[in-house]
């Protein structure tokens, strides 16, 4: 297994340098937001969690990983050594995949916590990837996270969009999925649909298509995860600890080695596509059109300098439009209440920490 191949992936998912400036303004949240009626009375996902001998092993740094008696919950923790990260045992031909996950608490600059799958260690030039990144911040400031897509290697065209919560991630676990099926992707953060990806023929290789593995890691990008790298992961509050529960990994398993693949996925594939999971409700839209109006802040779709034309999944909403520049990024009145310091210094290279990847 190549860390390094692993982590220069995750460090191509990140947006380019004329993001960094998002990155960097700090927004103060009145907290005065509630989640619509309807989304707190969504059934939750018919799904079985289960135990991480179950589901998944050790990617690096064995020792900064903490199994519960049980073994349904397991912790990763960075510290001055190293971060840490684990991997699903099996390959998904399509499928869902789930965590209940607790940030680490308090003073989590420079930190970046993933949940994400990808298949670069088998499709090194080709490979397929979905991200959910959490980016940690300075004390008492939200923290914000990230979604992302490659396909078939696709890393030149980031399909990133960022977004605030509408609670504290270090306070409770809170559910985040990916479900990938042949028609649609869809991001979920607890019940929310919060990103849908429709499968459109004008993608071609753009859609996620071969065989992933589900990742997650915690680990130092104090070189920009802050305010533009200025705020560096402080070690004298070691270790971080992020929370890994309710560990769902459906899908029809195949061996990814296989050129042809033995396995026939098309009977578990349309069992996925009938589950729960696999569509949105009426009032999943709305949960969905509520997140998004108020806690997207940035989306590729809309960001004309970057794609002159969108790329052809995107699908121009309206009331989204009207709320973002050119740029992608909000007009002054769709921001939030609170104080936005810009990011004034040099711009700082994306990269992930190679030392923590070696150890
Ligand atoms: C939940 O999923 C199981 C297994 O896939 C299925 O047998 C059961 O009928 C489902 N229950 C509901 C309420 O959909
Ligand atoms: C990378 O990690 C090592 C060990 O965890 C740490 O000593 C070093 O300061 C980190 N470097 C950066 C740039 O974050
Ligand atoms: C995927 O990438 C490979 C290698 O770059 C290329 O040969 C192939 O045509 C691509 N497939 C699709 C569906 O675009
Ligand atoms: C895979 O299974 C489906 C449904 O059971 C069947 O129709 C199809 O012919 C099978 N494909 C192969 C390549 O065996």
């Amino acid at each position: 297994m190549d860390y390094l191949v692993q982590y220069s992936s995750l460090t191509r998912s990140l947006p380019p340098l004329s993001l960094l400036v998002l990155l960097s303004v700090t927004t103060t949240i009145t907290a005065t937001a509630t989640i619509p009626a309807e989304t707190t009375t969504t059934a939750t996902f018919n799904v079985t969690a289960l135990t991480f001998a179950e589901s998944y092993s050790t990617l690096f740094s064995e020792f900064n990983i903490q199994r519960s008696p049980d073994d349904k919950t397991v912790r990763l923790l960075l510290n001055r050594f190293s971060g840490s990260g684990i991997i699903s045992s099996d390959y998904f031909n399509y499928g869902f995949f789930s965590a209940s996950i607790k940030m680490p608490s308090e003073h989590t600059a420079g930190i970046v916590v993933a949940f994400y799958t990808s298949n670069v260690d088998t499709f090194e030039r080709n490979h397929d990837e979905l991200d959910i990144e959490f980016l940690g911040n300075t004390n008492g400031k939200p923290w914000r996270f990230q979604t992302n897509m490659y396909g078939n290697g696709s890393v030149s065209r980031g399909r990133e969009e960022r977004y605030r919560m509408w609670f504290d991630p270090s306070k409770d676990s809170h559910r985040y999925s990916i479900l990938w099926n042949p028609k649609h992707i869809i991001f979920y953060v607890d019940n929310v649909p919060i990103r849908e990806v429709i499968h459109n023929p004008f993608m071609r290789g753009d859609y996620p298509s071969k065989p992933m593995s589900i990742y997650a890691t915690i680990w130092d990008a104090s070189s920009w995860a802050t305010n533009g790298g200025r705020e560096k992961v402080n070690y004298q509050f070691e270790p971080f600890v992020t929370e890994f529960t309710d560990l769902v990994l459906e899908g029809c398993i195949v061996d990814p080695n296989e050129q042809i693949l033995s396995t026939n996925c098309t009977d578990s594939i349309e069992a996925l596509i009938a589950k729960d999971y696999s569509s949105i409700s009426s009032q999943g839209y709305k949960s969905m059109k509520w997140f998004r109006e108020k806690y997207m802040y940035y989306s590729y779709c809309y960001d004309n300098v970057r794609y002159p034309v969108p790329p052809p999944e995107c699908v121009i909403v309206p009331s989204e439009r009207e709320m973002f520049k050119t740029t992608g990024r909000l007009r002054e009145k769709f921001r939030y209440t609170g104080s936005h310091r810009h990011h004034r210094g040099r711009s700082s290279r994306r990269r992930s920490n190679r030392s923590v990847a070696s150890g």
